[in-house]
């Protein structure tokens, strides 16, 4: 069994590269940035609907990664769901069993370590972007607890289901990357003046209720598509792009609708290599020729 707080650090290390790589704006959140800057290419601003991405998902995996800890008995603060034990309908065929995720521990911890330095980092939580973050935080752990499902196993003689055992289980971590992704899509802006609570800038549409998992942000992303120095941004001009992907490499996505150039690049390797009586190999030239594409 581990303590929490070393388990904190490895998975900052780790960093959710996988999540991090799906969207443009890549970056870490300022607790690992020094981690992971592998992962940098982009300085995410703050208060941007990227930022409310990243702290999203860092929330969330750390409530999901925790809580899988917790149910494999690797940690010495929790364990599987114990209230659920015995309960169930025996009318309907079904019981709790097996382990439950319990995902309060790693909700409180998430709390714990990551809304108390955000606090810190963005100034008083009375501030737009303060809030916005500590929001977005939230929206994270409620993501991973919206999709809680449950999973049975049937017994019963020659598969009949007689009985079932039931548990609840978090879904995978991807799925909840997927409704975070559509979440940051829909993001909503709001005013960072601050009136008692988070308000919409968009005044028309004030009066429609803000969730608790939607994605908030204040600033609008700079364009990162167009290289800007000062901002520390690339841009995508020159990066090379493929043609047949829909992800974020793809020429359509990566270049900003721009279109693309393409190279002709020649490679001469080594082929038909034979075994000649003795013994050397003698082999040929072979060229071939790929495509390159690279944005405007
Ligand atoms: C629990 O600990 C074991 C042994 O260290 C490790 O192999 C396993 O991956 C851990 N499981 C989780 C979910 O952290
Ligand atoms: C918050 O900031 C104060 C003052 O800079 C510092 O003493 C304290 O340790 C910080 N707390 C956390 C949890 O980072
Ligand atoms: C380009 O993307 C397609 C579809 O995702 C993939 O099959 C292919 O291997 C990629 N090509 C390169 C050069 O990465």
């Amino acid at each position: 069994k581990i303590a929490t707080e070393n388990f904190f650090l490895q998975l900052m290390a780790s960093c959710f590269a996988v999540l991090l790589e799906s969207i443009p704006c890549l970056t870490c959140l300022k607790i690992c940035a020094t981690l992971c800057q592998n992962n940098i290419f982009v300085p995410c601003f703050a208060g941007t609907k990227e930022t409310a991405f990243i702290y999203a998902v860092t929330s969330a995996g750390l409530v999901h990664s925790v809580t899988r800890s917790c149910s494999a008995g690797n940690m010495t603060e929790c364990s599987c769901d114990m209230n659920l034990r015995h309960g169930g309908s025996a009318s309907e065929g079904w019981h709790w069993g097996g382990c439950s995720d319990d995902i309060h521990y790693g909700m409180s911890f998430s709390r714990k370590f990551l809304d108390v330095p955000v606090k810190n980092i963005t100034g008083k939580s009375g501030s737009g972007l303060a809030a916005m973050n500590l929001h977005n935080n939230e929206a994270g752990r409620q993501a991973v607890a919206k999709l809680m499902s449950v999973d049975c196993r049937c017994h019963g003689v020659s598969g009949s289901c007689a009985v079932k055992t039931c548990w609840k289980t978090m879904s995978a971590f991807e799925k909840i990357g997927r409704f975070l992704k559509d979440k940051y899509e829909n993001s909503i802006q709001i005013s960072d003046r601050l009136k008692k609570k988070l308000r919409r800038k968009e005044k028309s549409q004030r009066k429609i209720p803000i969730g608790k998992e939607d994605l908030l942000y204040v600033n609008k992303s700079p364009n990162y598509c167009v290289e800007d120095q000062k901002l520390g941004i690339p841009g995508t001009q020159g990066r090379e792009c493929n043609r047949t992907s829909e992800g974020p490499n793809g020429c359509n996505l990566l270049c900003c609708g721009r279109g693309y150039n393409t190279h002709v690049v020649r490679h001469v390797e080594r082929c038909e290599c034979k075994f000649v009586w003795c013994c050397y190999v003698r082999c040929r030239r072979c060229e071939t020729m790929t495509d390159v594409h690279t944005c405007k």
